[in-house]
């Protein structure tokens, strides 16, 4: 049986069918909606990849069934720059390197804003270490994301 979720996603409104329950966030939007920027890496909560904000926190998509979630406020990788403006942790990467391939960085950017919006991040590199630590790189280029996010922070 179809049912029917109201999404604001990255500041506009959609109702999207759900056609089997089980569906994940994570591939609601990369599937669905065509919102690619959100990465698949484990698909079980242990890597990060799949970062997004509901509703202002972080979590795992691939962990998220879509149908639990009418009504909520979702922002993508693909919703956070501005009138052709970078937002400001996605500048912060550029500046310090954040990243090797490249394949981490939504999730890790994703998380930084939300690490950020909990005031948890602060200029502490072994605080934002933690707060990132859900977060995995498989470059190694923490030391660049650890910077980023302390810049980023202000
Ligand atoms: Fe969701 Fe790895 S893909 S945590």
């Amino acid at each position: 049986m179809n049912h029917s979720i109201r999404l604001t996603i990255n500041g506009t409104a959609r109702e999207v069918d759900i056609d089997d329950p089980r569906v994940t966030l994570l591939d609601l939007l990369r599937e669905r909606l065509d919102l690619t920027g959100t990465k698949k890496g484990c698909d079980r909560g242990q890597c990060g990849a799949c970062t997004i904000l509901v509703d202002g926190r972080r979590i795992n998509s691939c962990l998220a069934l879509a149908i639990s979630f009418d009504g909520a406020d979702v922002t993508t990788i693909e919703g956070l720059a501005t009138n052709g403006e970078l937002h400001p942790v996605q500048a912060a990467f550029i500046e310090h390197d954040g990243f090797q391939c490249g394949y981490c960085t939504p999730g890790q950017i994703m998380s930084a804003v939300g690490l950020i919006a909990e005031g948890q991040a602060g200029a502490d590199p072994e605080r934002v270490r933690e707060g990132m630590s859900g977060n995995l790189c498989r470059c190694g280029a923490y030391a660049g994301i650890t910077e980023a996010v302390i810049d980023a922070h202000g």
